[in-house]
C-alpha cells in the first residue's frame, strides 16, 4: 500500500499574494493530517517565493507525520536542512524563471556533487531522495551517488496532450520505477498527480512508497474544503 505526503506549498503562494499571515501553511498541514496525510511536503526556495523559514521551523516543531524538505543542493539549502533535521529532503533542480520545478536533477552530470550533498544530509540522519526524469541513466546515477530514495518525476505523464503520449510515457515511468527498485533504490513519485491520472499507478504498490501531491489537492481544496481534498486523495492512493 502507498502513502500520500501533501506539498502545501501552494497555501502559501496564496499568503505571499498578500504579504500578509494568512491562509497559513503550518495550519493547513495540520488539517492536511487529520484527514489522512502521511506527510508533509514543502519546497524552500531560494526566492522564498511561497513557502518561508519560518514556515519549515514551525512544521518542523508541528507535524506529527514526517516533513519531506524540498530544496536545491546549495550550501545554504543544506545547512537549513541539517538544522532542522526533517525526516526527508528531496533535492530538486530550481531555476528563478521557473513556475514550478521542469524537470528532473541530471544527476548523470552532476554526480559528484550530487553525492556530496547527499553524504552530507545523511550524515545528519536526514534520508536523502532525488527527483528525476523517467530515464535509467538518472536512475543508475542517483544509485551511484547514494541516494536512499528517487521520486520519479510524474509531470511529463500528467501534462499528456494524447493517450497514445501518456501511454508511452507512463511505459517509460513504470520501468524507471521498476528499475530503481531493482536496484534497492526506494521509490517515491509525484508532480502533476491528479483524482484522474493517479489510478494509472494501480499494479506498483510494491515498487512506489509514497505519492508526493500537492497542486491538485489544494485546488479542490479551495472548493470542497482541506479534509474532503485529502481524504479523497489519500483513499485513491491506498487503493493503488
Ligand atoms: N514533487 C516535486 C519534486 C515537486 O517539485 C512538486 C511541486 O512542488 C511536487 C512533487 C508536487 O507537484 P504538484 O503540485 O504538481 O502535485
Amino acid at each position: 500500500m502507498a502513502i500520500l505526503s501533501v506539498n502545501v506549498d501552494h497555501i502559501a503562494t496564496l499568503r505571499q499574494a498578500r504579504g500578509g499571515k494568512e491562509p497559513d501553511p503550518v495550519t493547513a498541514a495540520a488539517m492536511a493530517e487529520l484527514a489522512g496525510a502521511d506527510g508533509i511536503i514543502v519546497h524552500l526556495r531560494e526566492d522564498r517565493r511561497h513557502i518561508q523559514d519560518r514556515d519549515v521551523r514551525l512544521l518542523r516543531e508541528t507535524i506529527k507525520t514526517k516533513l519531506n524538505l524540498e530544496m536545491a543542493a546549495t550550501e545554504e539549502m543544506l545547512g537549513i536542512a541539517r538544522e532542522i533535521l526533517p525526516e526527508m529532503s528531496t533535492l530538486v533542480p530550481e531555476k528563478r524563471e521557473e513556475l514550478t520545478t521542469e524537470g528532473g536533477l541530471n544527476v548523470a552530470v552532476q554526480e559528484k556533487e550530487i553525492a556530496r550533498a547527499v553524504t552530507a544530509l545523511q550524515e545528519a540522519g536526514i534520508l536523502v531522495s532525488l527527483f528525476i526524469d523517467a530515464d535509467s541513466r538518472q536512475v543508475e546515477a542517483a544509485k551511484a551517488a547514494g541516494a536512499d530514495f528517487v521520486e520519479i518525476h510524474t509531470g511529463h505523464y500528467a501534462d499528456a496532450e494524447t493517450e497514445d503520449e501518456a501511454n508511452r510515457l507512463f511505459t517509460g515511468i513504470s520501468e524507471a520505477i521498476k528499475l530503481a527498485a531493482a536496484l534497492g533504490l526506494r521509490v517515491n513519485a509525484g508532480h502533476g498527480l491528479n483524482y484522474t491520472n493517479i489510478k494509472r499507478f494501480v499494479g506498483l504498490e510494491a515498487e512506489v512508497e509514497e505519492y508526493s501531491i500537492g497542486h491538485s489537492i489544494l485546488s479542490r481544496a479551495v472548493l470542497v474544503g482541506i479534509d474532503q481534498a485529502v481524504r479523497e486523495m489519500a483513499d485513491l492512493v491506498r487503493f493503488l
